[in-house]
This record gives structure tokens, sequence and C-alpha cells, in this order.
């Protein structure tokens, strides 16, 4: 496993890390849950991502379970604030009152002091940015967060972040986490660039497009048995991947994969750590042996030849609009 610094703070991070959205909690047993961080924390990954959100809080309560007896010194624990946690009115969004309440929950279920980055898991048009980074620059005085970020937030939303904590004295944000993947560029044209200058790393999940540029899903079939696609929590999110073209040019990235002597997953895991502002590639995982496929894409060098047979090969289902990063218009 190699190491990066998460944007430009001091912070390391695996170049992969495991994430837990859908899996703990929801789509799979405690058990192979527990496996899956097992098998990371084997193949060096010291990065682990969560949210107060998953499976209704349970995905926290289950992480915390399984690197319990790991020396916190060797794990970077993210989790993120914003989506509903419950019914109330303030059970939700990025408010002084319910990100003070989220994180002391948040901390409970991981069994942990303090947690290592602290995300905006969306934008809140409901809440004065100002509050909600005051509330997360206490919380880092208060010596619960280390470091903080957002999530899926658009180079503008960020850009004025950044403003209000120079002019306040806030902690900087030092990261983002967006979806990225050969098949979702949209932080390209504006998130990156913008990063780059000012020193914020992307975390980027969904590097193989939850499962679908392995090349499991075969066009005009039915998803196999157990898959992300036939979970009743999964396929939801899954479902806008399951286009015949778009599946079948996946099944044209194998050549590619196989000349290189990479799997599917590697090749895919690979593509993202290629861009210098990725921090860190969040996998997703329901099985260890995924986990163990999955992160030898660490260290890959793919060459400009590569990336152009790839872009080829992708064509017109490549997205690349950055309008596509939006947060909610309402709270949730
Ligand atoms: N910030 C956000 O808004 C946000 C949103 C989504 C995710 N995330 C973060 O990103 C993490 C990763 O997201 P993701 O789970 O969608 O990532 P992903 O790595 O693109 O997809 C993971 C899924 O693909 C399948 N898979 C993985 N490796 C495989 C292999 N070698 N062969 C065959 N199938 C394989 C597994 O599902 P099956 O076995 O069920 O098919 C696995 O659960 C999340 O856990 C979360 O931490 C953040």
């Amino acid at each position: 496993m190699e190491y990066r610094h998460l944007g430009r703070s001091g912070l390391m991070v695996s170049e992969i890390s495991y994430g837990n959205w859908i899996t703990h909690g929801s789509q799979v047993e405690e058990d192979a849950a527990v496996e899956c961080v097992r098998a990371a924390l084997d193949e060096g990954v010291t990065t682990f991502d969560t949210a107060d959100v998953y499976a209704g809080t349970r995905a926290e309560e289950v992480l915390g379970r399984a690197l319990k007896g790991v020396r916190r010194e060797s794990l970077e624990i993210f989790t993120k604030v914003y989506w509903p946690t419950g019914e109330g009115k303030n059970d939700r969004g990025l408010s002084r009152k319910h990100i003070t309440e989220s994180i002391n929950g948040s901390l409970r279920r991981l069994q942990t002091d303090y947690v290592d980055l602290y995300q905006a898991h969306r934008y809140d048009v409901e809440t004065p940015l100002e509050e909600t980074l005051r509330a997360f620059d206490d919380l880092v005085r208060q010596g619960k967060v280390l470091y903080v970020g957002v999530s899926e937030w658009s180079a503008d939303q960020i850009a004025r972040a950044l403003k209000i904590a120079d002019d306040m004295g806030f902690d900087r944000l030092v990261s983002n986490q967006p979806q990225y993947s050969m098949l979702w560029r949209v932080i390209e044209a504006e998130v990156v660039p913008l990063c780059e200058k000012e020193g914020l790393g992307q975390i980027v999940w969904s590097p193989i497009a939850q499962g679908v540029l392995t090349g499991k899903y075969l066009p005009g079939q039915p998803p196999p048995a157990g898959s992300r696609a036939t979970d009743p929590s999964g396929s939801g999110f899954i479902g806008r991947l399951m286009d015949d073209d778009l599946l079948r040019r996946v099944q044209d990235l194998k050549p590619i994969a196989a000349d290189l002597g990479l799997s599917m997953a590697q090749l895919a895991v690979a593509w993202v750590l290629q861009n210098p502002n990725v921090s860190s590639a969040i996998i997703g995982a329901t099985k260890p042996e995924q986990v163990r496929d999955n992160v030898k894409a660490s260290g890959v060098k793919l060459d400009a030849e590569v990336l152009k047979k790839i872009d080829d090969v992708l064509g017109p289902v490549v997205e690349r609009d950055p309008a596509k990063t939006v947060s909610p218009s309402a709270r949730p």
C-alpha cells in the first residue's frame, strides 16, 4: 500500500481507503463486515470512511466494533454529517445544533475520542455557511475532530467556505469527497483545479462505479445473484448504470485490463489514482476477496496510451458536466 498526504495537510492516508456505505449494518452480516475490515488492515489500508446516516447509524457501530483493539494512532477514521439521522426537524443539515449532537453520536458509536476527518456530507442551503464553519472549527478546538472537509460541494461552495475560513481565522477545509470514476468525471473541470490551487485533496467514492466497472453486470442479462444491483438498499443507487450501451462498453475494457495483467476492479481503482489531486480512493466490499483484489491497484501507473484507449472505449457514456455536482435544494 502506498500513502499520500490528504491535500496539503500533514495527514497521511492510505491511497486506498475502505468505506462501509450500503454494506455494514445493511447488505452484509457483521461477520462479513469484520472480515472485510480485517482484510483491509492486513493489506495496509489505514483510512476508514463512514457516515452517521449509513444504515440508520448502524454502520458506524459495526465499524467501531470491527476496529476495536487496533492501535488508534495507526488509523485515520473519517465520518460525515448532514443527511437525516432521526425524525426530528433538527436531526439533519449543518446547523450548529445538529453538528454538535451528531459528532457526539458518531464518537460514541465509533468508540473513539476523536475522528481524523469530519465531512459535511452535502451543502446545506438552510444554514448560513459561517454557522457551519464556526461549529466545525469549535469541534477542532475541542479535539473531537482533527481535520474538516466536505463532500459533493461545488467549486463555488468550496471557494466561499475558504474565503470565510480565511477571513474569520477558522480551520480550513482540507478535502472534498466526490463521486469519481472513469464513468463520472464531473469534478475535473472546476472542482479539481480549485482544490489543487487551494490545497484540498479529493477522497473519491465509488471508484469502480459500485461494481459496474468490474464487468460483472452483462448487457441484456439480469444482475448476478447477491450483487448490489439485487440488494434492496443498493439497487436504487446503482440503477442509473444498468444501461446496455454503458455495460457493453465496460465489457470492451476487459482486453485493456488483461493486457496490463490487472483485474477490471484494479484498472478502475488505478484510473482514479492517476489524478494527482486524488488523495485516496474509497472502495466498498461485501467480501474480503474483493478488498484483496482491489487494493492491488495501489502504486499501479497507467500510461497516456492506456488512458486514451479507455476514453475511446467509453466514449459518450462518460459524464463530465460540472453542473452534476449538486446538493439538495432544500434540507432532506
Ligand atoms: N460522500 C458520499 O456521498 C458517498 C456516497 C457513496 C459512497 N461513499 C463512500 O465511498 C465508499 C465506496 O463506495 P462504493 O461502495 O459505491 O464503492 P465501489 O468500490 O465503487 O463499489 C463497491 C461495491 O462493488 C462490488 N465490488 C467491489 N469489488 C469487487 C470485485 N473485486 N469484484 C466484484 N464486485 C466488486 C461490491 O458490491 P457487491 O458485491 O454487492 O456487488 C462492493 O460493495 C462508501 O462505502 C462510502 O464510504 C460516499
